[in-house]
């Protein structure tokens, strides 16, 4: 067959849901085999392997030296749990090695949000440059031969943690974007590596033609790092500013391609990590693109939870906070209960960030997770038909956004219209629509040792237990990775989909059930 032939079927089959594998160059004979999806793909994040970690040391010089006296508080040989300490790489790799033989036969791509060296602030063993990079080589050459090799499509994005010092990064060029452009070149596409070397974002079509995975560099918008402006209006050429208008320039084009996007990072976008003005674009092109967004994905927290971005966090004044002194289960909880009902909502005005728990078993559990997400659905019909809106009181906002201390911020001078559509995917279930998440980990770190490895069993998953078991004919997670019997506490939450609009249901349900309130409180800490 000539080549134009085979990628014109090729082109054609993957309008279904066969898809090519991303990164491989159009000529090669490796794209003749389409894959098949499986319509799951895996969120891995915040490894933090440690080259000196030694068992039996103790954790207060983070595991690196001295006999632990107390027996909780000794390294174990594969980590020690809910701890300071970090990650040995016997667990790193027993990890990939084990996601390796279980899921890599039964997953799409791997989304894979950073923090791939130390983080601790050992005096006597300072971090450096080359230590951090030759960790982040070790992992990265571990999901290319788990992975990439396989043709999954592995999306890697830069944390916190990966620079050096912690969360310090200037704009780029720089000797980190060149870096990673080196360390990562198995994931990045060739088209992205020009970009990629000014910032350190990119993005992959990880279903052509049909599914991208944007990478985000957070790093420009986290206000830890004191190397840059925080997206000041202002300031147009400020690093976290060029992101977010390449962002917009990403969502416009997978939309006008009817494509859908996840977006993905370290640090998640939130008003107590990013800088206000890039909270604030953050927030905007969310909801502005809702229609294309099929969700955001992040680590950095090391705690398993969910929080929404709103439209009232672009209101020129920001409403009255209510005082709250506590612990991040606290904040969110409160935002929870201010949801308006189900008659009073207007679902344009949410999107969810999803924030996945660590390898690191700093301060709770190794975990990771599987999303599975909807393949049978018909094609999506070309989105937009309906009209652009214009959001919120604009009155009122022309007025304030008159007064100098307003003028020149984004809120007042962000005014595109919003592509909401409640037929999305975000919105209602259909093709590429996420269904829900596996969660394992790793309950009993302390009973590995060198005769016995540790074991990840199901934490819990999203689905009602009779989806997750089978009995409704499909298996949404392979049955070989599931318990023989799946408990009714390993199915809390009941969502038969994870739309917009099921995140905000189950909030709500947390607002009357001090029972659910608890469960959620127990796997974001796993206690
Ligand atoms: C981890 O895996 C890498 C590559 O597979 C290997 O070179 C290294 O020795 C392993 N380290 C440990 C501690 O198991
Ligand atoms: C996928 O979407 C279609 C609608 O396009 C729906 O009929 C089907 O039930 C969905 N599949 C799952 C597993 O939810
Ligand atoms: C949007 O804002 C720009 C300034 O940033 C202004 O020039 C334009 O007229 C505004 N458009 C609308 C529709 O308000
Ligand atoms: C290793 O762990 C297993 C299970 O926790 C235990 O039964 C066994 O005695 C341990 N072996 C050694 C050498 O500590
Ligand atoms: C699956 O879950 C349903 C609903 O909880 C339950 O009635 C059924 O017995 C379970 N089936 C299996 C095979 O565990
Ligand atoms: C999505 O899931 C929510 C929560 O379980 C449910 O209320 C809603 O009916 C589902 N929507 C679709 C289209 O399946």
């Amino acid at each position: 067959m000539l080549l134009t032939n085979v990628l014109l079927l090729l082109f054609s089959a993957s309008r279904d849901v066969l898809a090519a594998p991303q990164q491989v160059p159009l000529e090669v004979p490796a794209l003749a085999k389409p894959r098949k999806l499986h319509g799951r793909f895996l969120h891995i994040t915040d490894m933090h392997p440690d080259p000196a970690y030694r068992p039996k040391t103790s954790e207060s010089t983070s595991c690196h030296r001295k006999k632990g006296k107390k027996k909780k508080n000794a390294a174990g040989y594969y980590g020690l749990p809910q701890s300071d300490c970090d990650s040995p790489l016997r667990l790193t790799n027993f990890t990939l090695d084990f996601i390796e033989k279980k899921w890599a036969s039964d997953i799409d791509f791997v989304i894979w949000t950073g923090d791939n060296a130390r983080h601790d602030n050992d005096r006597k063993l300072p971090r450096t440059p080359s230590e951090i990079y030759d960790l982040n080589r070790a992992v990265a050459t571990k999901m290319a031969s788990a992975f990439t090799a396989r043709g999954i499509p592995v999306v890697p994005s830069l944390g916190n943690n990966d620079v050096w010092p912690h969360n310090i990064m200037i704009p780029g060029p720089n000797s980190i974007t060149s870096e990673f452009a080196s360390i990562w070149k198995a994931f990045i596409p060739f088209p992205h590596l020009q970009i990629f070397q000014r910032g350190a974002y990119y993005a992959v079509e990880v279903i052509p033609d049909a599914v991208a995975v944007i990478s985000l560099n957070t790093m420009y918008f986290y206000d830890s790092n004191k190397a840059v402006g925080g997206c000041e209006f202002k300031d147009r050429d400020d690093a976290g500013n060029l992101e977010f208008d390449w962002l917009e320039v990403q969502l416009k084009g997978f939309r006008d391609r009817g494509m859908q996007v996840w977006i993905s990072g370290h640090v998640p976008p939130s008003p107590g990590n990013y800088f206000p003005e890039c909270y604030v674009r953050y927030v905007e092109l969310a909801l502005r693109f809702q229609d294309t967004i099929l969700g955001h994905l992040y680590g950095h927290m090391n705690a398993d939870h969910f929080f929404f971005l709103e439209a009232n966090d672009l209101a020129v004044i920001d409403p009255p906070k209510v005082a709250n002194n506590g612990d991040l289960f606290d904040t969110l909880l409160s935002d929870f209960a201010v949801i308006p009902n189900a008659k009073d909502i207007n679902m344009d005005n949410f999107a969810v960030i999803n924030v996945s728990p660590s390898v690191v078993p700093n301060p709770y559990l190794p975990s990771f997770r599987v999303f599975s997400y909807n393949t049978t659905g018909a094609p999506i019909r070309h989105l937009g038909r309906k009209h652009g809106h214009h959001r919120g009181d604009r009155k009122n906002k022309e007025a304030q956004c008159k007064l100098d201390a307003y003028r020149e911020t984004w809120k007042c001078q962000l005014n595109d219209s919003w592509h909401s559509d409640p037929l999305a995917p975000s919105r209602s279930n259909q093709l590429w629509t996420p269904l829900g998440y596996a969660q394992y980990y790793i309950p009993h770190l302390e009973e590995g040792n060198k005769s016995h490895t540790p074991c990840f069993k199901l934490e819990y998953a999203t689905y009602e237990r009779d989806t997750l078991n089978g009995s409704k004919g499909v298996y949404p997670m392979p049955p070989k990775n599931l318990p023989g019997k799946v408990k009714k506490r390993q199915t809390p939450y009941e969502l038969e989909n994870l739309t917009v609009g099921a995140w905000i249901e189950l909030a709500r349900r947390m607002g009357s059930s001090k029972k659910l309130r608890s469960i959620f409180k127990r796997y974001m800490y796993m206690e």
